[in-house]
């Protein structure tokens, strides 16, 4: 017999609520984010976020202006310097996720770095040492298939690593480094790096923390352990039991929690010239200035 579970939307407070992985994902309905939020509305997207990691709404006819507006009532804005330089239309903190951008630097990327694992889950300004806690992300051009965004519940990936592989990345640091792409806008940042596996400051969850998008190096390692170890990670990451898979439409949005999950951009949509438009919160002002 086969048996058929249905997603079923769960109310709770104003919104409703779909899971859609057991740790990971929710869509939120009942909601108009061009609307300014109560602060009841705002604090339950907000415990939506920290317990599912990433949400989503569907069907949101929201403009740039609007998308700055839903986004401020969650924390300031931060504006990568790579974002500064060239705002769009004038709005400060709008950064564009152009594929045709990426094309045009990805065969050099790719030559460069040949050598590296080629899993790119990342997480956002983690060049930083107090990254932007959470990014909102509206669709702006999206193929009609393909493109989709996945997810990873990095505290499950944590939670379900071998003891052997956990003893082994106790203490460790690992490096972030995107001087070159920062460079190139003028501004000058250090290589830092963040403990492998980081404790969140908000839910006190063990997150494993590594960017495969900014040259991790394990510090204290020499590089074939490094790159040994990092492969572990990056398989861990990879299995889908810890992730959840977003496919865009006009009208998407996703809230993540910067510090909880990873994300990685599926590229298998030919020249289509997706493009989506992200937004960064600052983390709190006693760690969001270093
Ligand atoms: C991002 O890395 O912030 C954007 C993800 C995507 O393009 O799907």
């Amino acid at each position: 017999m086969n048996v058929v579970t249905q997603l079923r939307p769960e109310k709770v407070g104003t919104l409703t609520v779909t899971q859609l992985q057991p740790t990971i994902g929710a869509e939120l309905g009942g909601i108009d984010l061009r609307i300014p939020l109560s602060d009841e509305l705002r604090d339950e997207i907000k415990a939506a976020i920290l317990k599912y990691k990433v949400v989503f709404f569907r069907d949101q006819d929201l403009d740039r202006e609007q998308h700055l507006a839903f986004t401020k009532q969650f924390g300031p804005i931060y504006t990568p310097p790579y974002s500064a330089n060239k705002p769009i239309d004038g709005a400060p903190g709008v950064h564009q996720v152009s594929a045709v951008e990426f094309t045009k630097r990805e065969a050099e990327y790719n030559e460069r770095f040949k050598d590296e694992i080629k899993e790119y889950y990342h997480s956002d300004t983690n060049w930083r040492l107090v990254p932007a806690w959470g990014a909102v992300l509206r669709a702006v051009d999206v193929p009609p298939f393909g493109g989709d965004t996945v997810w990873v519940d990095a505290g499950l990936a944590y939670r379900e690593l071998p003891e052997d592989v956990k003893e082994r990345l106790e203490g460790k640091f690992v490096t972030v480094d995107f001087r070159d792409a920062l460079l190139k806008t003028g501004h000058d940042y250090p290589i830092v790096s963040h403990p492998a596996v980081r404790t969140h400051r908000e839910t006190g969850e063990k997150i494993l923390w590594v960017d495969f998008g900014k040259h991790p190096k394990i510090l204290g390692l020499d590089n074939a352990d490094s790159k040994e170890l990092l492969e572990i990670v990056a398989r861990q990451y990879s299995r889908p039991e810890f992730q959840v898979r977003f496919a865009w439409r006009p009208g998407s949005v996703a809230f993540w929690d910067n510090r909880a999950a990873v994300h990685y951009a599926v590229r298998n949509y030919g020249d289509y010239p997706r493009l989506l438009e992200r937004l960064l919160i600052a983390d709190e002002p006693l760690w969001a200035d270093l």
